[in-house]
């Protein structure tokens, strides 16, 4: 589904993707962790297309189509939507009227909101400007609220638990597994292990308690240094860290040359 070849980027003439190989099949959600300022979010935002990132050399196909010169709009139109890390506050617009363009751009129901905000006690929120005063883990929600009302078939989360409490990041695991869900959609096939697929990006990895992902991978000074199953690269963060992962690469490298 998504198949990111030896890409490299660059913002200001400074490298900070270095080659990174990625590929996510239909129906997989990958984890990727990293420690901070490792490339996670800016590969994130290469792929939503933001603008202000130079894609020096590789590429990006999506459903067979390289989408390496395709605007936001294109992409998010073939099906990919993010939830970026630090959300902005959008001042006159409310959550409500976001909530009804998502609708009608997805060809949902209009009653889906009114179903979704009774769902996750969103009602109070519908009035207010988007994210304007709202807590670290409402703003979250928010965007997971509005990501679900877009129904992707490809869901990208930037730190979906950082600066979440605990009580949100249960919700926050709930909302993520529903925009996963494709089993609601009419005339989709229903088998159990169909789902959405996607990338989520998560330095703690806290919200992957409540949601499986089918394979980690772990970013480090902008390229993925190691791939593998979750629950065994999330143990070995969880327990020696990041710095376990720069040496065991070295070893590997030192291994190499011998
Ligand atoms: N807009 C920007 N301008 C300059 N440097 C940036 C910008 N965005 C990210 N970077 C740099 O790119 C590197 C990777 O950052 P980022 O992708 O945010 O890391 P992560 O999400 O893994 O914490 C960092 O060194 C960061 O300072
Ligand atoms: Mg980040």
């Amino acid at each position: 589904m998504l198949i990111i070849t030896d890409l490299h980027v660059e913002i200001n003439h400074k490298e900070v993707l270095k080659g990174i190989n990625l590929s996510v099949p239909e129906h997989e959600v990958h984890a990727l962790f990293g420690p901070n300022g490792s490339g996670k979010s800016v590969l994130i935002s290469v792929i939503m297309g933001y603008p202000e990132f130079q894609i020096t050399k590789g590429e990006i196909v999506f459903n067979g189509i390289r989408i390496n010169n395709l605007t936001i709009d294109e992409r998010v139109r073939m099906g990919i939507s993010a939830m970026e890390q630090r959300p902005p506050v959008i001042k006159g617009v409310t959550l409500g009227k976001l909530a009804e363009m998502m609708v009608r751009t997805a060809k949902r129901n209009v009653n889906d909101i009114t179903g979704l905000s009774g769902q996750y006690d969103m009602n109070r929120f519908l009035g207010r400007d988007i994210n304007d005063g709202f807590s670290g883990g409402e703003i979250k929600k928010a965007e997971m609220f509005s990501l679900i009302l877009a129904r992707p078939s490809f869901v990208i989360l930037d730190e979906p638990d950082s600066g979440v409490d605990p009580e949100h990041l249960k919700t926050i695991g709930k909302m993520i597994n529903q925009s996963l869900n494709i089993r609601d959609i009419p005339g989709e096939r229903c088998k159990q292990w169909d789902k959405n697929s996607g990338i989520i990006a998560t330095h703690s990895a806290a919200v992957l308690d409540y949601v499986h992902t089918d394979k980690a991978h772990i970013m480090i000074d902008g390229q993925i240094k190691c791939t593998g199953n979750t629950v065994v690269l999330m143990t070995q963060i969880r327990d020696y860290g990041y710095e376990y992962c720069i040496k065991c690469q070295k070893t590997l490298n030192d291994d190499n040359k011998n």
